[in-house]
Parts: C-alpha cells; structure tokens; sequence
C-alpha cells in the first residue's frame, strides 16, 4: 500500500513538479506517448502534458498510415503539432516507427509484394520525406519495431519458423531487412540515434526468456556485420499476470550495454490481471509496486530513459483495445494519472524510483 494514501482517496493537490523535472534531477529523461488531437481538444490533458513529461513519442503520428497514408502523399500537420508543442515546451520528440508491421497503409503492403525492388524503392522514398522533415527536431527514431517472432507460450505465439516476426517486410527483403532499413536511415542522417523497438522481454516467463534470446541474437548478428545500431528500445507493457523477476532481466539489459547500446523504456504500462480486486487502492497498490520492482532493475541496470505509453488511464489503449480491456468494463490503471488527471500510487512510486536513480 502506497504510504499517506487512505484507500480510495487520492492526493487533491499534486507537487509542484512533474515526473519530467523529478527524473532530470536524478538524471533520468521521463517521456510520454501523446495524442496530437487531444492536446487541442481536452485542457486536462494538455495541462498534464505541460507539467508532467520532459520528453515526448506520438503515439500514432509519426508512423506510416499517419504519414503516408497514399503513396506520395505526405500528412506531417499531426506530427507538426507534437514537434511545435515540444519545441514551446522544451520537450523532445524520439520518433515511433519507420518499419513496423502494423499500420502499415494498404497501398505498402501491396508494394512490398511486388519484388525486392520496388520495396526498397517505397521504403527509400518514406525515410528520404520523413527523416528530412523532421530533421531538425527528431533526433531518435525506432527505425524497426517489432521485429522478434513471438516465441510460443506468448500471447500471440508465431507459427511461421524463424526468429524473426513473419512480416512483409520479411517477406520484400528476406531477414536482412532490419539491416537494411538501419543502413538506409543512417545513409540519411549520420547523426541520427538508431533504436530498435520490441516488447515482450521483460517479464520473467518462458516466452520472454526466450524473445530475449532471439532479441540478443538478432542485435549480436547486426553489430557483427557493423550494421549501425545504437539503441535497443524495451516497451515495458507489462502485465500483472506475469511475474517480474529483476535478476534476468538485469542480464539481459547488461548484455545489451556490454554491447556498447543504449537502453530506453520506451512504452511502459501497466496491464492488470483479469483477477484484479475490486478495490481500487488495492489495485493502484499492486500497479504501483510492479513499476517500482521494474525501474529499480532498469534504472539500476544504467537505463536513463523511461517514457510510458500515454499519461493517464482517460486515454490509455488498454482501454480502448479489445485484446487486452478489463471484462465488465472496468479500465486498468496502468499509467501515472488515472482518469480524472490525479497522481495515483503509481506516479509515487515512479517519482521514488527516479530519486532513488
Ligand atoms: O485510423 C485512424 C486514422 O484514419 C485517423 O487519421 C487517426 C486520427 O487520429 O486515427 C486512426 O485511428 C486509430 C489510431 O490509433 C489513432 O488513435 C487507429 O485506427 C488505431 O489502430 C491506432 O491504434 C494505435 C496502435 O498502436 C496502432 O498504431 C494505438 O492508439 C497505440 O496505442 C498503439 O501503440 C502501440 C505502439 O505503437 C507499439 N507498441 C504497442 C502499442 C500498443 O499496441
């Protein structure tokens, strides 16, 4: 149990600083994923977004259906608001995904079926518009996302053989791929940070023992072949059904730094079990302790950027997404401000964890 919180009554007047200033003090970057369209549309959420994150990702702008949705036309006014909120608000913007397997429009994955050449040729044309756009304000990008199979015993398990995720990225470019789009963005831009992104490798499951294997062999293959690669990005969806142990996944976060990569949490939430009580302290209790086990072990393993998927549970994806929604509509609370904009244990328990960085 959170200490100072009666059960049920949450915290009517929050500090004066945000997450955002809390972790800079420690060295830490604290970031979260945000909504172009609700930063103009709720006051709450953009008062939140001022106070809380010193750092941002578009949760959906910056990816190719939001981008590209035609092929040759390009739509950046959803980026540009995020870039010019983070540019007045002196918060950078890491940039989420060039290659990833999901919305991707139709017109690419139809391209992409249409030989090697041609899917170079789009996949060139995006980087060429997007990297030069944002040039000046994006300086991180998850260039692949998603790029591990999931190993059996994981929620959606791969049946397709290979360690690599069945995609038509796969299938255009053949399992250099993630190679070859880490080459064309660093041809692009020489100083641009190169991350791949990847959930599912941070619990203490089989599955994800197992995805770390596959996620080590796959960055230990690029960095032999001196692909330019500079961060591993570590979603952090976690879920309360499956245990967190800090000691694997310390290792694993070790064995990527010996590697000589960064390490960033790059969407980190919190998804409650479906034998969640009904209490609602109870529940933030056990949100709360998971986030302080995890960014113990992470900030304790050297990572020194942390950003949640989102701020508050109003507008959280767990909400909304049918695979993962609570049954009888209850909402999880997995991010630091549940869905009236008040702290929750959670946003305690992180501000500890970054003082304690
Ligand atoms: O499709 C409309 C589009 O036509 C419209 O222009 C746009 C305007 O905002 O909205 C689009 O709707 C939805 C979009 O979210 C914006 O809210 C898409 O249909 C919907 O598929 C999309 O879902 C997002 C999903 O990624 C797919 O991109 C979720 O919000 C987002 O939380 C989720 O985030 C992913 C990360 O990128 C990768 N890691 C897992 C994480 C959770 O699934």
């Amino acid at each position: 149990m959170a200490a100072g919180l009666t059960p049920g009554v949450l915290r009517a007047q929050p500090e004066a600083s945000g997450l955002g200033a809390i972790a800079r003090q420690h060295g830490v970057t604290f970031g979260a994923a945000v909504q172009d369209s609700l930063l103009q549309k709720d006051a709450d959420y953009a008062r939140a977004f001022a106070t809380e994150p010193a750092m941002l990702v578009p949760e959906w702008a910056a990816k190719w259906a939001a981008l590209q949705p035609e092929e040759g036309r390009f739509e950046t006014a959803a980026l540009d608001t995020i870039l010019r909120w983070g540019q007045a608000h002196a918060q950078p913007v890491r940039g989420h995904a060039l290659v990833w397997h999901n919305s991707l429009p139709d017109w690419v994955v139809a391209a992409l079926g249409e030989g090697r050449e041609r899917a170079l040729s789009v996949l060139g044309a995006h980087l060429d518009h997007v990297l030069a756009h944002t040039r000046t304000q994006i300086r991180d990008w998850d260039v692949v996302n998603e790029p591990i199979a999931n190993p059996p015993g994981s929620d959606e398990p791969q049946t397709a053989p290979g360690d690599l995720r069945d995609t038509p990225w796969l299938r255009a470019l053949g399992p250099g791929y993630v190679e070859t789009a880490l080459r064309m963005a660093r041809e692009r831009d020489p100083t641009l940070r190169l991350t791949l992104n990847e959930y599912g490798v941070a619990e203490d499951t089989p599955a994800a023992a197992e995805k770390r294997r596959r996620l080590l062999a796959l960055v230990r293959g690029l960095l032999s072949r001196n692909a330019p690669l500079d961060a591993v990005g570590i979603q952090a969806h976690l879920q309360l059904a499956n245990p967190f142990r800090p000691e694997p996944f310390a290792a694993f976060l070790g064995a990527l730094r010996e590697m000589g990569l960064a390490v960033l949490i790059t969407e980190l939430d919190i998804r409650e079990s479906w034998q969640a009580p009904q209490d609602l302290a109870a529940r933030d209790a056990l949100v709360a302790e998971r986030a302080s086990a995890f960014l113990a072990c992470a900030l304790g393993a050297g990572v020194r950027t942390v950003l949640t998927w989102g701020l508050t549970d109003k507008y959280s994806w767990l909400a909304t997404e049918p695979a993962v929604a609570l049954p009888g509509g209850r909402a999880h609370r997995g991010l630091p401000l549940d869905a009236a904009f008040r702290r929750k244990p959670m946003w305690d328990a992180m501000a500890r964890a970054f003082r304690g960085a």
